[in-house]
Formats: C-alpha cells, sequence, structure tokens
C-alpha cells in the first residue's frame, strides 16, 4: 500500500540523514547504476527541494558536470523561476568528460530552463603552474570565480574513485598512487578515502571543495549502489549543510551494505 510505502521511504531518508549528519535526504526509487531514466525522479526532488527553500529574488546557482548534472539541468522543473531571478555559473572548466557533461553546457542549459544569466568558465583541465597563474589573472575569468564565490546554491555529484580517475584521464603515476591511498571517491577534482580524507588532488581552476563550507544550499545528486562508499565518504568532509538527492539503489548500500 502506497502510505505504507511513503512511510517506510520517510524513515530511511531520516535515517540516512542522521547517518550521515547532514541537514535532509531525499531517496528516489529504483536505482540510477541500471536505469537512468530514473533520474527524472532527481530533478523534481531538486526542484521541489529548492522551491521550498528559496525566496523571490536573485540567486546564484554553481552547477558542475557530469550525466547526472546533466539530466538535473534538463529536469529542472521550469516553475522554480517564479518570481526568482537566477545566475547560473559553471563551478568548472572542460574535464576530461564528453562536451555534453562538461559543465559549461549544463549551467547554459539549466540557465535556460530558469530563464537566467548563464556564466562559463573557459579553461582547460590540464594546466601548467605557469598558464594557471596567467589565467587566473584574465578578466573573464576573474569574473566567473567571483560569481562562484556568491554562489549560495550548489548542484554537483560525486563519482566512484577509480571511475572518476579513468574518466579525468589521470595519468598511471597519479591512478597509482590515487589506487594506493585507498581513494574511494571524487568530486571537485578531490580524490578522497572511506574517512573522507584528501588524499590527491587534481589542481584546477574554478570551485573548490573548501569554498562548500560558504554555500547555504549545496546539494549533492547521487545515484546508484556504485556511489555508495563514495557518497558515505563524502559526507564526512562536507559541511553540516549538506543536502542529499539519492535513489534506493545507493541508500540500502549505504545503510545496509546490501
Ligand atoms: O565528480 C563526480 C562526477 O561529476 C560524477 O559524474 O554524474 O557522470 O556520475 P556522473
Amino acid at each position: 500500500n502506497i502510505w505504507r510505502h511513503q512511510s517506510s521511504v520517510h524513515v530511511q531518508e531520516k535515517l540516512l540523514k542522521q547517518t550521515l549528519d547532514i541537514r535532509q535526504v531525499k531517496i528516489v526509487s529504483g536505482d540510477a547504476d541500471s536505469d537512468r531514466l530514473q533520474n527524472y525522479e532527481l530533478g523534481l526532488q531538486v526542484s521541489q527541494y529548492l522551491n521550498k527553500k528559496l525566496d523571490r529574488g536573485h540567486h546564484t546557482l554553481a552547477i558542475t558536470g557530469g550525466t547526472t548534472m546533466l539530466d538535473i539541468a534538463k529536469n529542472m522543473q521550469e516553475s522554480l523561476a517564479n518570481g526568482r531571478d537566477f545566475t547560473v555559473v559553471a563551478a568548472r572548466g572542460g574535464l576530461g568528460d564528453q562536451l555534453a557533461a562538461q559543465a559549461n553546457t549544463i549551467s547554459d542549459i539549466l540557465a535556460q530552463r530558469l530563464h537566467g544569466r548563464n556564466m562559463v568558465l573557459y579553461t582547460p583541465e590540464k594546466l601548467s603552474q605557469e598558464t594557471y597563474r596567467l589565467l587566473l589573472m584574465e578578466p573573464s575569468i576573474q569574473q566567473t570565480l567571483q560569481e562562484l564565490k556568491r554562489a549560495n546554491i550548489l548542484l554537483f555529484s560525486v563519482g566512484d574513485a577509480k571511475i572518476m580517475a579513468e574518466r579525468r584521464e589521470v595519468d598511471l603515476d597519479e591512478a597509482e598512487l590515487i589506487a594506493k591511498a585507498g581513494a574511494v571517491g571524487e568530486a571537485f577534482g578531490c580524490f578522497f578515502d572511506a574517512d573522507g580524507k584528501i588524499v590527491y588532488r587534481m589542481p584546477r581552476i574554478g570551485f573548490q571543495i573548501e569554498d562548500l563550507a560558504s554555500v547555504a544550499h549545496p546539494i549533492l545528486v547521487a545515484g546508484g549502489s556504485s556511489k555508495a562508499k563514495a557518497i558515505a565518504a563524502f559526507a564526512k568532509l562536507a559541511p553540516k549543510q549538506l543536502v542529499l538527492i539519492t535513489d534506493h539503489g545507493a541508500a540500502n548500500q549505504v545503510l545496509n551494505g546490501e
């Protein structure tokens, strides 16, 4: 019966929130590993959550890349824009992802859905120290970085360390270091172990993991049992205002190791 199902989801959300010691948890049905279509539900939950929390007026929303964020951007409810004015900012430059799943592409899709303004961050992922220093002085990059500092909402995902090391095309030495250090997850170019300790950091321009602390609404959207370890570990290093929107596949795995 539907009521019983709803109440058991509620119990599980509360339990997961307590286990991870974060602000709020929402769980949708299914497992993203076997059914990416359910990312529609994740998008709906993100929209509903923000609709409840955000005042009317202006908001700066930062968004990262990846397939989850792409689905979230596509499925964001346009009604969220009613009475609100959004600046959407790409939280990072080009990463080893396909063009469709890069932060710049995704922020543009989201800005259109929210009838807002889009700010891009065009920087290559791997940079020499010298280029890094010069790029940081570039006015258009400075402007985007300043706006990122003003973000009151951040939408992002985490990934399994091994999968992300491959996707980010780290070289062999880095991959070995990451594996030896026992990394289980990655977010914002940082690989972390099961205790939430950062064991490897890829130098990059954009939103840094430390910036999370000053974001009022950091929303981690991650589904699928393969992301369970990364989610649990990330919660240990994240600030307490973290909100997790996930699915049963990941939630069951975190809670019961199922
Ligand atoms: O840092 C993590 C990745 O952005 C996650 O990517 O949504 O394609 O799994 P994904």
